[in-house]
């Protein structure tokens, strides 16, 4: 794991742009998160388009997971979310963005479709992340089996409560959702984790210097040879060894 740790979550997402940058320009297959933490990521990637000329036009995209049991067109489905943070600002082919169904009659097919269409577009070549507080990774909850692949799940009590901002209450956030497995996600050739906030470090130290284990989904990127993630501070401030890896970071800047 290359570990980086900047001040603020905009150099973050300025940073988390940069390496992304190279991947457009190769009209890359790109894996897309939302929640808040991608947000400046997002936002420095429509700069680039916008100041830039940075063109989308050769990627085609594939989200982590998607709310089970919402309408696709809610304003907190995943399919929604992920064209009002990035997709209608750049000249992606909306239908090169692909999702996960919220409301497939069958989930277990509709997972096997995603797959096999991931498959067909070659891989994801970089997949950005987020991370839960208890440690999960698209919507996989603790306990997750680390090679899952794509499936319906059922969301943990702390994940409802805080996703609850995202909707007028707490009763309203769906308590189902398709996720890309564990083992899906370790098979995108580059990985880019980010993590912002005091909420965060728990989750953080456990994914970087806890052991493998299911109760923490995001150890599971300990197994991938390829993973960068991005810290500020206060997701920084649960590590132990957080001195030397911001001597390593230094060393190569
Ligand atoms: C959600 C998403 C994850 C995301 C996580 C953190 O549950 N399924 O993909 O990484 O929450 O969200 P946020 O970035 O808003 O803290």
């Amino acid at each position: 794991m290359e570990i980086f740790i900047r001040r603020t979550a905009n150099e973050i997402g300025d940073f988390a742009a940069n390496m992304i940058e190279p991947f457009v320009k190769q009209g890359a297959t790109l894996g897309l998160a939302t929640g808040s933490t991608p947000s400046p990521t997002y936002q420095a990637l429509i700069r680039k388009h916008r100041e830039e000329g940075l063109s989308f036009a050769d990627c085609d995209a594939f989200l982590l997971d998607e709310y089970y049991g919402i309408d696709q067109h809610h304003e907190q489905s995943y399919w929604s979310t992920i064209r009002r943070e990035l997709t209608a600002s750049i000249d992606i082919d909306d239908a090169a963005v692909h999702s996960l169904s919220s409301s497939a009659a069958d989930p277990e097919q509709e997972a096997a479709t995603y797959e096999s269409m991931m498959k067909d577009a070659g891989g994801v070549d970089i997949q950005l992340l987020g991370i839960g507080a208890n440690g999960h990774i698209a919507f996989n909850e603790p306990t997750s089996s680390l090679s899952s692949r794509t499936r319906l799940i059922d969301l943990r009590p702390r994940t409802i409560a805080d996703n609850a901002r995202f909707f007028d209450s707490e009763d309203e956030v769906p308590r189902q959702a398709m996720t890309q497995g564990i083992g899906t996600i370790l098979e995108a050739k580059k990985i880019l984790l980010i993590a912002t906030g005091a909420a965060k470090a728990e989750a953080v130290q456990a994914m970087i210097e806890g052991p493998l284990s299911s109760f923490c989904p995001a150890s599971s990127l300990q197994m991938h040879n390829d993973v960068c993630i991005l810290l500020d501070e206060a997701a920084a401030s649960g590590l132990g060894d957080v001195e030397f890896y911001k001597e390593i970071d230094a060393y190569w800047r």
